[in-house]
């Protein structure tokens, strides 16, 4: 991404036709009724007006224009499991950029907002419940700016953050803070080193600091800091976008560079020695034009030479749903030209991964290293008013609709892609939560994590279904999308996503491999496509119970249209 961009303020795009409210063609049928008719009967009596009102009744049941719910017949194998839906697929990712930290994860221990050891309680028991696998941190661009050494200690080293803003950075949120975030929140620490203005000597120290059990002086260091204990690194990243904010480099630049900090940046956890090894994840591609591929063919093509002395477990890739440059999309207040746009847009993700997992699959058949997919999501255009180095933005059902597709498309791929960083966490891009001081809100796209816990670990089964066709101006998309996995303990769960805004779906479960009695579970949907969850109207986007019913042999879901379900089978 050309980051110098985001930092310009930008020009709000209206779309031409304004704001769609997509109301049922029925509903619209009524109000209009309604206006034109209750004027004169208003000096009827009221026993005439009853009868005329009963009459309008009628007359509006038989003439409204109603749209059939779309049959979809989906048929799932359960005795045919594939590949296991890893849950790092569910990893979230928090910069130091605008309020993702401060504020949003950091207030400090003197704050009023409530916090435990200066982290926010109520960001806490929201994250918790979503059971994040794992953060990726301190950035992003930043990774490459950051100097360990200012985060850690009583005297903290004040900085300038130049990719987010210019502005400030305090570093009060360090290392420490960060394993206390995730201790708090059950997760896991994905820490990206410092690959392009740090050198290997840094980054291996801030391991040794963070990982020694014996008595080195850093990890005396890291016991007088307050945690004798060694701290567990899961994954480890090896530089961020190293093609363009992370160094300009070309390819065989960053190999040769990545290739030393993959030897000499160790773990000394003893209790990751055996399982649960720190997973080493190198820059992979940004895109899929030549410049990327190639990049993958460099990195995947040395990788298959590796010797002892070097390794990596994952490539990871970044593409944001944008569809132009600068980000121009608004978050909220669009239609459903822009719907439509996004979502046929987020779709690429697919032909991504299979471009970039057929140049893996070269040279790795064994599927060993992971293609790591550690930035994604919508990013539009930052909201009026906010700092555009901030990148803030509202999160609408449409981005519910958004992370479906994508988490769907990832899973459909879980063979290979084995990690996944939505971008980012909190208050950035296609966030999780919002703050603003003591407020918090959770948005639309938290309720989808929440709906797919019991995909985390779970195990692939395929599903057929024919997804017919949502077309809208030149925007042509399938018009449901569904995925199934049965969890870690043994239970089938569906979900289906109706893309289409107008149109109800009827979907018909067939299920063979169990007996399938009923379903029930969630549905996410909204009034309108860009419906937001705001500080003063937190549930206008939140999940209510769907169950389904029995119907000769087969399970009958209804579904709202623009809405994402997700229901376990009960036996
Ligand atoms: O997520 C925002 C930025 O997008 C990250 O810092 C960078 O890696 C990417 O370009």
């Amino acid at each position: 991404m050309d980051l110098t961009l985001a930092h310009r303020p930008q020009s709000t795009v209206y779309s031409p036709k304004g704001q769609v409210d997509i109301l049922p063609a029925t509903r619209v049928f009524v109000r209009r009724c309604s206006l034109t008719f209750l004027v004169p009967h208003q000096r009827a009596s009221l026993p005439i007006r009853s009868l005329l009102v009963g009459l309008t009744l009628i007359v509006m049941a038989i003439s409204a224009p109603r749209m059939a719910a779309q049959k979809v017949d989906l048929s799932i194998d359960a005795s045919k499991p594939g590949a296991k839906i890893d849950r790092n697929l569910f990893g979230q990712f928090a910069e130091h950029l605008g309020h993702g930290i401060y504020d949003g994860i950091w207030v400090g221990s003197d704050s009023t907002i409530p916090n435990t050891r200066g982290i926010r309680n109520d960001v806490v028991v929201a994250l918790k419940a979503i059971h994040v696998p794992n953060v990726r941190w301190p950035g992003g661009c930043f990774a490459d700016e950051y100097h360990w050494r200012d985060g850690i200690g009583p005297q903290r080293v004040v900085r300038l953050n130049p990719n987010w803003g210019g502005v400030i950075e305090p570093n009060t949120f360090g290392t420490h803070e960060f394993m206390d975030f995730i201790d708090q929140i059950g997760s896991e620490a994905y820490v990206s080193v410092n690959m392009g203005s740090g050198t290997p000597h840094e980054a291996s120290d801030w391991l040794e600091y963070m990982t020694a059990a014996q008595a080195t002086t850093l990890e005396k260091e890291r016991a007088a800091n307050g945690h004798p204990a060694p701290y567990k690194v899961a994954l480890l990243g090896l530089g961020n976008e190293s093609w363009d904010c992370g160094g300009n480099m070309t390819a065989e630049y960053y190999l040769d560079r990545m290739k030393s900090f993959s030897h000499f940046v160790r773990n000394y956890n003893p209790a990751q020695m055996e399982k649960d090894q720190m997973l080493k994840i190198a820059v992979g591609p940004g895109g899929g034009e030549q410049r990327w591929t190639d990049w993958t063919e460099t990195v995947m093509k040395a990788y298959q030479q590796h010797t002892w002395s070097w390794d990596i477990n994952g490539l990871s890739m970044h593409s944001y749903t944008v569809v132009k440059w600068p980000p121009a999309f608004k978050s909220v207040g669009f239609g459903e030209d822009e719907y439509a746009q996004i979502l046929k847009t987020t779709l690429d993700m697919d032909d991504l991964i299979k471009k970039h997992s057929a140049i893996m699959d070269k040279y790795d058949p064994d599927k060993k290293v992971a293609l790591f997919v550690d930035e994604w999501g919508g990013w539009y255009a930052p909201l009026p008013g906010s700092n555009p180095g901030f990148l803030v933005q509202q999160n609408s059902m449409r981005d519910a609709v958004l992370a479906a597709l994508n988490i769907n498309i990832f899973a459909r791929h879980a063979d290979r892609v084995r990690g996944a960083n939505i971008a980012q966490m909190i208050n950035v891009l296609q966030a999780m939560i919002l703050t603003d001081h003591e407020k918090m809100v959770l948005t639309p796209t938290y309720y989808i994590y929440k709906m797919y816990v019991p995909f985390q670990d779970s195990t692939f089964v395929s599903v057929t279904f024919d997804a017919g066709s949502y077309k809208h101006s030149d925007f042509t998309l399938p018009r449901v999308d569904a995925m199934a996995a049965k969890s870690k303990d043994g239970k089938l769960w569906v979900e289906i996503t109706n893309v289409d805004p107008h149109q109800a779906a009827e979907v018909e479960l067939t299920v063979t491999g169990i007996n399938a009695k009923s379903a029930v579970g969630e549905t996410l949907t909204a009034p309108k496509v860009d419906s937001v969850n705001t500080f003063e109207a937190p549930n206008i986007v939140v999940p209510k119970p769907i169950s389904a019913r029995a119907q000769g042999g087969k399970l009958i879901l209804q579904l709202e249209p623009k809405s994402v379900t997700v229901v376990s089978v009960e036996q």
